[in-house]
């Protein structure tokens, strides 16, 4: 399957070295075995691979509409350790800019959010509008009189998109469109996002803060891992937090199963949180009765009368959480909604962000609320958020260590895998995507890892989809 290996055509050169491309084979060979080798989480090759070849490559989630609604309104943002400026030019356009002057590479803007027509790189002031386009340089007339200034304008991601508020960009020029890359994951986003058609909005900054762990564990983990739940978070049980811990989990008091697609995308869909329909429960009638559901297919109805979706994963790296939690321990619950982004920043560290999303048509209380609960349960200090960072750390300790791989140490995701529990696909299930029996299972871990290598060792074109067997 490797043996076609080639570098890229364009863009940086990044070797691989007959090592990875045998760690290649045998990550291939082993996840049809359900086993994965520490190594993917720690090794400085790989890690150069994945900021090639997929977050250079796929569409990869930026910022919030809200977050920057008039023209000149800018944020800075990453894809993978590349720093770019989300801008909303003067024709209202989104562009992302890369963070770096064409003359010597300085940053042209330093300031995390502001609003600006134009950039003014410190070094030796050339100066860009906000559409990237060169727009002048000191002594213009004298110094550069031949300059081509079409060619020396702030080099910009090629395709930009947005979906119920989310901006999305892709570095790859060959890139699918929006859509296409999400799949079927667009009719869910329509059915979690897309309730009414004031929206949403990114309430405040987002926060961030750094993590030793590899960013693949923050996205795997979302994306599908009911299986933690009951045994990692039971403090919050405990201190009266997280009340039920069991109905969240995947095991036999719990009403998880899984959604999740080849693409590497997938969900957490929870019955057990609140009672249906889901689309009212725990929203108060002055939210809940801005739901248009006439908005949604007759499909999409029935979803969000009869499931509600708990994480979700967009690959490479877009996490969601919408669960209940309460603002302050003698509080009723309420439902919050937030994002999450595990930006890589080396092997080992993740910077994570996270954005609370408000309804716009709530009131600013419901939204504080949500605000509050969210950061008391996946906040930089959220109770939930100290169990999950603490434990990813290791993965990529066990990556580093020579006696991990001289002794051939593996990890497991054979969880529901060829008989070892009852876990399924069911065939009764008639929206998008494959959906399980149960949570007690690791089928969306093992399709995520498939796309992880589908994707890092293709040199020039996204790898071809492969489904389990
Ligand atoms: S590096 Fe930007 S103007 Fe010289
Ligand atoms: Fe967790």
């Amino acid at each position: 399957m490797f043996d076609h290996l080639t570098e890229p055509k364009s863009g940086p050169r990044i070797q691989t070295s007959p090592a990875t491309v045998e760690l290649f084979r045998t990550v291939d060979q082993e996840l049809r075995q359900g086993i994965v080798s520490p190594e993917v989480f720690s090794d400085p090759e790989l890690y150069a691979l994945e900021l090639d070849r997929i977050f250079a490559r796929c569409w990869c989630f930026v910022a919030h509409e809200s977050e920057i609604p008039m023209p000149g309104d800018y944020v800075l943002r990453y894809i993978g350790q590349d720093q770019f400026i989300v801008v909303r030019d003067e024709d209202c356009q989104v562009r992302v800019l890369f963070n770096n002057c064409t003359h010597r590479g300085s940053p042209v803007c330093r300031v995390e959010k502001g609003n600006s027509s134009h950039f003014r790189c410190p070094y030796h002031s050339w100066l860009f509008k906000n559409n990237g386009e060169w727009s002048g340089a000191p002594h213009r007339k004298k110094a550069y009189k031949k300059l081509d200034s079409a060619k020396w304008g702030l080099a910009s991601a090629p395709h930009v998109d947005s979906v119920h508020g989310l901006i999305f960009a892709s570095l790859d020029p060959e890139a699918p469109t929006l859509d296409e890359y999400l799949g079927g994951m667009r009719w869910y986003l329509d059915a979690l996002l897309g309730l009414n058609e004031q929206g949403m909005r990114a309430i405040g900054e987002p926060h961030r803060w750094r993590v030793p762990a590899n960013w693949k564990s923050g996205a795997e983990n979302f994306m599908a891992d009911a299986y933690h739940v009951p045994s990692l978070h039971r403090s919050a049980e405990e201190v009266g937090m997280f009340p039920g811990i069991e109905a969240g989990g995947a095991g036999p008091q719990a009403s998880s199963r899984h959604v999740y697609f080849d693409e590497g995308h997938g969900m957490i869909i929870n019955d057990g949180f609140l009672p249906p329909p889901w689309h009212r429960s725990g929203f108060p009638p002055e939210v809940a009765d801005t739901f248009q559901l006439d908005r949604l297919s007759p499909d999409q109805r029935q979803f969000v009368e009869n499931h509600s979706a708990t994480t979700f994963l967009i690959f490479p790296n877009l996490g969601l959480v919408r669960v209940p939690a309460s603002p302050h321990p003698d509080a009723p619950p309420t439902v919050f909604t937030y994002l999450r982004q595990w930006q890589p920043h080396g092997p080992s560290t993740i910077v994570n962000w996270n954005w609370t999303l408000g309804w716009n048509s709530a009131s600013e209380q419901f939204n504080e609320d949500a605000y509050v609960a969210a950061l008391s349960m996946h906040g930089p200090a959220g109770i939930l958020e100290q169990d999950d960072t603490v434990v990813w750390g290791g993965a990529p300790v066990a990556g580093r260590s020579s006696f991990a791989r001289k002794s051939g140490m593996r990890f497991n995701f054979q969880l529901g895998l060829d008989g070892m529990s009852d876990y399924a696909e069911d065939p009764e299930w008639r929206f998008p995507g494959r959906a399980t029996t149960t949570a007690l299972g690791e089928a969306p871990q093992r399709a995520f890892y498939r796309r992880w290598l589908r994707e890092v060792s293709t040199p020039d074109s996204v790898g071809r989809t492969e489904t389990e067997q």
